[in-house]
């Protein structure tokens, strides 16, 4: 018996290159692949991209670079990109980079066997179509391996809305849903495997409208069947569109008992003049009044979003605007980012704000956010949350989980195994997590 080939994936990105890069794991496996995480030992590099931000593409650049003295010791490596970048730029990857093997965008990963097997015939390999098959049919022969408690299962991809700022509907394609039922079937797997938090991913998740028994399934008609498998403990959802939050969606927040009080909603700015220009067709009010409605169904959900500062034609008024938003939600989680600029994006041609400006409003923003972050977790002390244990902690009979609300809390609970849930009562609110003793 021949040795198995080494593979080593590093992954970009969001959360849905995470679950990609598991799928094209899988996939390789099956031509005699297992994983390492020491790219030196690899006998085939796979570099899972982001192409959302200008440093991010950048990044994969680099770290190709670096792959080149290890190319030179072994000539047999193979090198591939996938994700966004390889959908963006694939052929230029292809041109610049003489020692790229292969190039696979994200709708073709289950044609990566076959990709395999021409680049080990010395023939390089690219292909970033948008083929009409369903590619995660041809990616679900999931090895019966233990997994950890808390995964991702992708349930849609895809974007029609074309944000000005955004690459993501060039590189995912345009929005599908898979079916229910084979979503259904990968989370019951998922679950005789050990998970028991799910957290259920689409670039707009809750456009979720898979074809299933009696028509479309909305997200929330999804979220209520999997709620009824037996092990299965928690389920989230992520990321949210505000113009899909729909009134089944927000009913399900106030009565399914196992979709979790938490809720990345992203808003980008605060300032209706900027979110016309970005073409989110929703208001700085709007979007308040939907936080009213799932406050009213969940009291107590934990809201989370995404901010872009410097977009093209921001002014300080516009900035001010973004940062009033932000204190009339009180966000328990937020992702700030400077805008960036990207090729074939129609704000890319516009006037864009001063990089020290930039600069300068992010700061701020990012200093409103801790503030406001640390002050949604310290009142979550003296509470009693449950909490889904993960993994061992730093100390001796520590355990380390998540609570209902997604912060990590550290237990002295020497008896606890992964998947294990237990109540906690939160004793401290330390910089990015809380301790707790068990109850
Ligand atoms: N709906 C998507 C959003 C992906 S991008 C999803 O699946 O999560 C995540 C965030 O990156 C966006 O919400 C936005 O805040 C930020 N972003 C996207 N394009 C950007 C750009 N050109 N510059 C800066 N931030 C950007
Ligand atoms: Fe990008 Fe906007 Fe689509 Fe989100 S909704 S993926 S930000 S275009
Ligand atoms: Fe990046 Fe593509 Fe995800 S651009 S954020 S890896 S969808």
């Amino acid at each position: 018996m021949t040795a198995p080939k080494k593979l080593f994936i590093k992954t970009y990105g969001c959360q849905m290159n995470v679950y990609d890069s598991e799928r094209m794991s899988e996939a390789l496996g099956g031509q005699g692949y297992v994983a390492t995480d020491r790219p030196e030992d690899a006998d085939m590099i796979l570099l899972n991209t982001c192409h959302i931000r200008e440093r991010a593409a950048e990044k994969v650049y680099s770290e190709l670079g670096r792959y080149r003295v290890l190319k030179e010791a072994k000539p047999d490596l193979k090198i591939g990109v996938a994700g966004c970048v390889a959908q963006a730029e694939g052929a230029e990857i292809m041109r610049r980079q003489p020692l790229v093997d292969l190039v696979v965008g994200p709708q073709s990963y289950h044609r990566l066997p076959q990709m395999e097997a021409q680049i080990r015939t010395g023939v390089r390999a690219i292909d970033t179509d948008f083929p009409e098959e369903d590619k995660f049919e041809a990616l679900t022969a999931r090895p019966k391996a233990r997994r950890a408690p808390a995964a991702f299962l992708t349930v849609q991809e895809g974007c029609d809305k074309f944000c000005a700022f955004c690459v993501v509907p060039y590189t995912r394609g345009a929005e599908v849903s898979r079916p229910p039922e084979r979503i259904l079937s990968e989370a019951r797997d998922l679950v005789d495997r050990g998970v028991r938090d799910l957290t259920l991913l689409g670039q707009n998740v809750n456009a979720y409208h898979g074809a299933g028994a009696g028509g479309d399934w909305t997200l929330a008609r999804l979220i209520w069947a999997l709620n009824d498998i037996d092990g299965l403990e928690r389920i989230r959802f992520t990321t949210s569109h505000p113009n899909d939050m729909s009134d089944d969606l927000i009913e399900a927040h106030a009565s399914c008992p196992k979709l979790m009080p938490y809720l990345h909603l992203p808003v980008q700015s605060g300032s209706d003049r900027i979110l016309k220009r970005m073409n989110r067709s929703h208001t700085a009010e709007s979007y308040l009044r939907l936080i009213e409605r799932l406050r009213a169904a969940r009291p107590d959900i934990l809201m989370s979003g995404d901010f872009i500062v410097g977009f093209p034609e921001e002014t300080e008024a516009d900035f001010q605007a973004t940062l009033d938003l932000i204190e009339a939600v009180g966000y328990g989680y937020a992702y700030t980012f400077k805008y960036s600029t990207r090729p074939g994006t129609p704000a890319a041609e516009r006037v864009q704000v001063d990089e020290a400006v930039k600069d300068e409003r992010l700061q701020r923003l990012q200093a409103l956010i801790t503030r406001q972050q640390q002050a949604v977790q310290q009142t979550m002390v003296g509470r009693d949350l449950t909490v889904l244990f993960e993994k061992p902690g730093r100390f001796a009979g520590q355990m380390g989980g998540k609570s209902e609300y997604l912060h990590a809390v550290h237990v002295h609970a020497p008896e606890a195994q992964p998947g294990d849930l237990a109540r906690v009562r939160i004793t401290e609110s330390v910089r990015n997590s809380l301790a707790g003793v068990l109850i």
